[in-house]
């Protein structure tokens, strides 16, 4: 069922309907220019301008270092390439965490300077005041719970979340905080999938999961991962659709061979006047 391909543009009031009808959501990160126009193209729901930009696009280990102003370089990036996909964007790490005023000038910083959709937060309770804060600007908001990738250095390690009851009971609370402050969705992130049904089960806002299982309102996975660029990451939730490695690496070693062969620009490819 695809019946989402017949709206012109996505909104988070598209999505609302996706979960009343069982339609599933499709979303994927995006970064640049050419890549999100391809994902609009083939017809996805939603681009997350993730800051596993930090990651993907830096090199960084881990999302911390990059900025509101890089995270602005990119969601400008796909926006010009945009038509149809509802565009969200993280707000990193440092822009909004105990200052809800910052928070605000933050997120308005990348609605105005970027013109994206919306913006996506990690966490619950704690943020709640900041949350408020945004929405009162008429800016929508997209929680982020479960493995929330800019506390890695307080969790210490990627494994699996809220396995243990204390810490699904404020999932589950959380959850329902974000719904109560208007937040228009929740990604869920490497939860066990029962717990993701149960969450998705309780909230009338859609949930979006990234190794939470399938019975989540929508799934999303990051761009580089889903199409075997990266070969060092493997995680159990992670399927993989290309090898672009293998692609990529074999195309730049036929043009290095073709050059040193002196086979590249033939007759055709140069020009005489
Ligand atoms: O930054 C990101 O790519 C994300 C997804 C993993 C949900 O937050």
């Amino acid at each position: 069922m695809h019946l989402s391909k017949d709206y012109p543009k996505i909104t988070t009031h598209v999505l609302q309907e996706m979960k009343q009808r069982g339609e599933k959501i499709a979303m994927l990160t995006g970064y640049d220019y050419s890549m999100a126009r391809l994902l609009d193209e083939a017809g996805i729901d939603v681009i997350l301008v993730g800051d596993s930009a930090s990651n993907v696009m830096a090199g960084n280990v881990t999302t911390l270092p990059i900025t509101l102003d890089q995270m602005i370089y990119h969601a400008t990036s796909v926006m010009k390439a945009v038509k149809r996909a509802l565009v969200v964007v993280d707000l990193p790490f440092g822009t909004y965490q105990g200052n809800s005023k910052e928070a605000l000038n933050s997120a308005i910083r990348i609605m105005k300077e970027s013109g994206a959709n919306a913006i996506k937060m990690e966490g619950g309770e704690e943020i709640v005041e900041s949350i408020d804060r945004i929405l009162s600007a008429g800016i929508p908001v997209l929680g982020h719970l479960g493995l929330t990738p800019q506390s890695i250095n307080k969790f210490g390690t990627y494994v699996v979340r809220a396995t243990e009851k204390g810490e699904a009971d404020k999932l589950k609370k959380d959850a329902k905080i974000l719904e109560s402050r208007g937040c228009f969705g929740v990604v869920l992130e490497k939860i066990p999938s029962g717990l993701a049904a149960e969450v998705t089960e309780s909230l009338t806002i859609p949930t979006i999961g990234i190794g939470a299982g399938d019975r989540v309102d929508g799934q999303v996975l990051v761009l580089h991962d889903m199409l075997g660029i990266n070969q060092d990451f493997s995680p159990r939730f992670l399927r993989r659709y290309h090898n672009l490695h293998d692609e990529i690496i074999g195309a730049f070693d036929h043009y290095i061979n073709d050059v040193k062969a002196k086979d590249f620009p033939n007759e055709k490819e140069q020009y005489f006047k």
